[in-house]
């Protein structure tokens, strides 16, 4: 039995500052060290004295797993300039930021740890306002919202909606939501992608084939369709036009990719030769049937009593097809195999036409079919190969399109 691969060690996530400021908006700041954590952040909390009027030290302490710095810790003896050291998060946001703290940050004050520690940050920063509509309105906290962004500040909201303030109604004004402030704040850390692939048509197919017997049976597999959908979503990111062609799985379909849902080899083939033909990369993850029934019943069989034999018919091999006529598109495939892996994939490659292969291993855990991982061997038609670590199904899709990329960078 092969042993299962480690995993590339995930690196510490990023250290994110949350500054709570005095607004009703403070009873969310829980929330938000929540969400932060859950996707792998590690946060430090500050709350001014006006924050600590709406939410406990307690439950942010709880929710961060770590102790709150209030200008009451700041002034206490202590080894450090506690303004100093927070100041080296990777980014900071402020939550329920209320008029006063944005023009303590604008003026220049450090008259408390949140704008002394504010003075000394040089990471991004999120301001997440939360007060009524007049106050966000009045030119003074315009002017000072507009001092921030000169300086390269960001802002969240303020949203309209219910506002807390009694008998206000609502508004502009209402803070946004926990899960969209983590998401606004740890994209700031993002680098942008490179819009690499920009131009380019990219064809992915995906997932199982169905091959009926009768209306109601089946030929399949259990490929569960996760890595085509991983590189569909790497090439639109990278700014491609995507076309995923999918049988049936149960992933959503990708935002911002024409998916097209079939179920048959045949129909299969249909989808991708005709996505193809302006296409510039193809890239065949499906699992597609090797053969289906020779005539598939129009109505369901019934039960007999002994032994029941089925013709099968090879389904016709969609890769080769777009190889034999290949002209300047990158051709990829993946191939599974239980032995004799690089010389059967590299002379799959080349029977197909194929530039390269991807080769992965039905038996190893957590990987292949079903798994989030991917353990691979790239093998070209020469035979010349590339094994890569155990690694997500993005990366896998990352470093796929480098390739292909790279393909069509020499082949011009
Ligand atoms: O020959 P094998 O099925 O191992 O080849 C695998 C590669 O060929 C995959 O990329 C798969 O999507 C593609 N293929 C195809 N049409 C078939 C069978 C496989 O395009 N009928």
């Amino acid at each position: 039995m092969t042993a299962p691969a480690p995993t590339v060690p995930t690196p510490p996530g990023p250290l994110i500052l949350v500054i709570v400021g005095g607004s009703i908006a403070a009873v969310k700041a829980p929330s938000v060290l929540r969400r932060l954590r859950e996707r792998g952040a590690q946060v430090r909390v500050i709350a001014t004295d006006a924050a600590l009027a709406f939410v406990t030290e307690l439950s942010l302490a709880t929710a961060a797993a770590h102790e709150v710095a209030t200008d009451t810790t700041w002034f206490s003896p202590r080894p450090d300039a506690q303004h100093l050291t927070l100041a080296r998060a990777d980014a900071v946001v402020v939550v329920g930021a209320s008029a006063d703290l944005l023009a303590r940050a604008a003026g220049g004050h450090a008259s408390d740890l949140a704008s002394a520690t504010l003075l000394s940050v040089r990471a991004p920063v999120l301001w997440v306002p939360a007060m009524n509509e007049k106050m966000w309105t009045h030119p003074a906290v315009q002017a000072n919202a507009e001092t921030l962004r000169g300086w390269g500040h960001r802002f969240l909201g303020p949203e309209v909606g219910a506002f807390g303030t009694a008998g206000e109604g609502s508004g502009l004004g209402r803070m946004a939501e926990p899960e969209e402030i983590a998401a606004a704040v740890l994209a700031l850390l993002t680098p942008p992608v490179p819009q690499d692939l920009a131009g380019l048509h990219v064809v992915v197919s995906a997932g199982p084939t169905r091959e009926y017997l009768d209306p109601v049976r089946f030929i399949s597999n259990p490929s569960s369709g996760k890595m085509g959908f991983a590189v569909a979503e790497e090439a639109r990111d990278r700014g491609a036009r995507v076309t995923l062609v999918t049988g049936p799985v149960t992933l959503p379909d990708p935002p911002g990719v024409t998916v097209s849902r079939i179920e048959t080899a045949l129909e299969l083939r249909d989808a991708v030769l005709n996505a193809a033909q302006d296409a510039q990369i193809v890239v065949m993850t499906a699992a597609v049937a090797d053969y289906r029934a020779a005539e598939a019943a129009t109505e369901k069989q019934a039960k007999v009593a002994g032994d029941v034999t089925v013709t099968l018919t090879p389904n016709p091999d969609i890769l080769a097809e777009l190889g034999r006529e290949k002209g300047e598109r990158v051709l990829v495939g993946f191939a599974m195999e239980t032995h004799a892996g690089v010389e059967r994939a590299a002379a799959k490659a080349g029977r197909k036409n194929a530039d390269f292969i991807l080769l992965n291993y039905p038996t190893r855990e957590g990987t292949a079919f079903g798994g989030d991982d991917n353990e691979v061997t790239l093998v070209r038609p020469d035979g010349s190969h590339e094994a890569w670590p155990r690694l997500s199904k993005r990366e896998v899709a990352r470093r796929l399109l480098d390739e292909a990329r790279r393909v069509r960078g020499t082949a011009r």
